[in-house]
């Protein structure tokens, strides 16, 4: 990798791999993370994009039309098996979304202590330009019985819950058994939105059925909820070490070279209590002698210790995936970032990519990027993962000008590119087609499924494609099915 004129080089990283269970994990460091700001232009006109264009997902239309007309969402998922093949049942198309009410009085950016999955279906085999517009998603209603996932909390303290992201398994294509693996959320906040204790994340397996005749799709079960994972503070932060604690997004899978065994990535923090100025030189990455290298006491005198996002790693214990435990973490992000999201386990030609989102404004003192998704990939599922890019990390970002203040979804900096928040929550699919929700673009708020782009992978190198869809943009919320499950006895 050749360095950029002012920037310290990245990190060397072997993409060397280790067992699952050994103790070894990757470091996305500062000296990687820095080379988002080594490719982005300084002297772009205000507003425009600064980053490479390849790395960039093509603007969102501020027409865009809303997926539902009576409830928002956002973090979508699929019906997947254990290789990340995405399933149509009996014929339909079905996703997972995190929804909420938009007839309930509150405002989109109150959706996350309102969240329900809720699921959608559409027929499949249609391309996407004899679809309507939005995609034809026909809203099922919610997957989880009111009330049922409380079972987690019995006992406890909370005053409202959520049910965030997570994932789906088929467990058998020829069956109708599937498995729900989410986020089940409980807070406890007083009358002005205050916790009074640290709200409980925790990574929860419900069973059920999927069923469709001729003219719909509807799922049964889902009443009995198994909490499997908890943060420990050994491995993973939690709430009493840092009341800002992220924990949740359970993505699971079967690595090929370990046959039968199931894995599970999710979102963590490095544990330990918040405000511990510990970042280390091995955090900060720099090569030997590296003249632009910071020193570790000068990132610590910034604050960049609050910032310390890892994606973790679970195992099952059993075949019925109701029995976790916890292996140290695949890859930590201190005085880097503070939230690595919706991880995921990408195989494709013996190399092995984590594939996670992450937002602007949870990036450490000195460090930046966009919101979008990052990538880094290995020669195994613990491996020294070489971040993609540059070294840099970076897969797919908003439009943004880093040159310019971050301002947020909600409160748009006028001179930041009215896209910056346009997309987030990406899922990458099969052939490397990803999905995502609208946000913000030019201040309308999304709610809605963003347009389906695809990203070529080459090593550790990407691009987006442009010659997909529309100069890059495919159809609206265009989540395909690439495997077909078909059940007799569900006829
Ligand atoms: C990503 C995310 C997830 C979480 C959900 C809550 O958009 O932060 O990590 O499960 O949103 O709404």
């Amino acid at each position: 990798l050749n360095g950029v004129p002012g920037f310290p080089l990245p990190t060397v990283h072997s993409q060397k791999a280790y067992d699952p269970q050994d103790s070894f994990t990757a470091k996305w460091t500062r000296a990687d993370a820095m080379q988002i700001k080594a490719h982005s232009d300084t002297s772009v006109a205000a507003g425009q994009n600064s980053l490479p264009q390849q790395l960039v997902m093509p603007d969102v239309p501020a027409d865009f039309p809303a997926t539902n007309p009576d409830v928002w969402v956002w973090d979508t998922w699929t019906l997947i098996d254990k290789k990340a093949n995405q399933f149509s049942y009996n014929g339909w198309e079905v996703i997972f979304c995190l929804t909420a009410d938009k007839n309930a009085g509150y405002g989109f950016d109150d959706r996350h202590t309102h969240a329900r999955i809720g699921y959608f279906y559409r027929r499949a085999g249609v391309p996407a330009s004899r679809r309507p517009a939005n995609g034809g998603w026909i809203y099922g209603g919610h997957l989880i019985p009111e009330g049922a996932q409380e079972q987690v909390f019995a006992g406890t303290d909370y005053t409202i819950t959520a049910e965030w992201s997570g994932s789906m398994r088929l467990l058998d294509p020829t069956s109708n058994k599937v498995s729900l693996f989410y986020t089940d959320m409980a807070f406890n906040r007083n009358a002005a939105g205050q916790d009074i204790t640290p709200s409980q994340a925790v990574i929860t397996q419900s069973l059920g059925q999927i069923h469709a005749d001729f003219n719909h799709v509807w799922f049964t079960g889902f009443t009995t909820h198994t909490p499997l994972l908890r943060p420990d503070g050994v491995l993973y932060q939690n709430g009493a070490q840092n009341p800002y604690y992220n924990f949740r997004d359970p993505f699971t899978f079967e690595d090929p070279q370990h046959p039968g065994v199931n894995y599970m990535v999710f979102e963590g923090n490095t544990a330990g209590q918040r405000g511990t100025a510990d970042c280390t030189a091995e955090d900060l990455g720099y090569r030997t002698n590296d003249p632009h290298a910071e020193t570790v006491q000068q990132v610590l005198s910034t604050g960049a210790y609050y910032q310390k996002a890892n994606i973790g790693l679970a195992v099952a214990e059993n075949s019925s995936l109701s029995k976790w435990k916890f292996l140290p973490p695949l890859i930590s992000a201190n005085c880097v970032n503070d939230q690595t999201e919706r991880p995921q386990m990408y195989i494709k030609d013996g190399k092995y990519y984590i594939f996670t989102i992450s937002h602007r404004t949870t990036y450490a003192a000195g460090v930046d990027g966009p919101d979008g998704v990052y990538g880094f990939v290995g020669n195994g599922i613990r491996s020294d993962f070489q971040p993609m890019n540059y070294g840099s990390g970076l897969m797919l970002g908003n439009p943004t000008d880093l040159n310019e203040a971050a301002g947020t979804d909600y409160d748009a900096n006028p001179n930041q590119n009215p896209r910056a928040f346009q997309s987030y929550s990406h899922y990458v699919m099969p052939d490397g087609l990803v999905e995502s929700f609208i946000d913000t673009v030019e201040g309308r708020r999304g709610g809605a499924l963003s347009p389906t782009v695809k990203v070529r992978l080459r090593g550790d190198a990407s691009v987006v494609d442009t010659r997909y869809g529309n100069n890059g943009l495919g159809g609206y919320g265009d989540i395909s099915a690439n495997r077909a499950a078909i059940n007799v006895v569900g006829f």
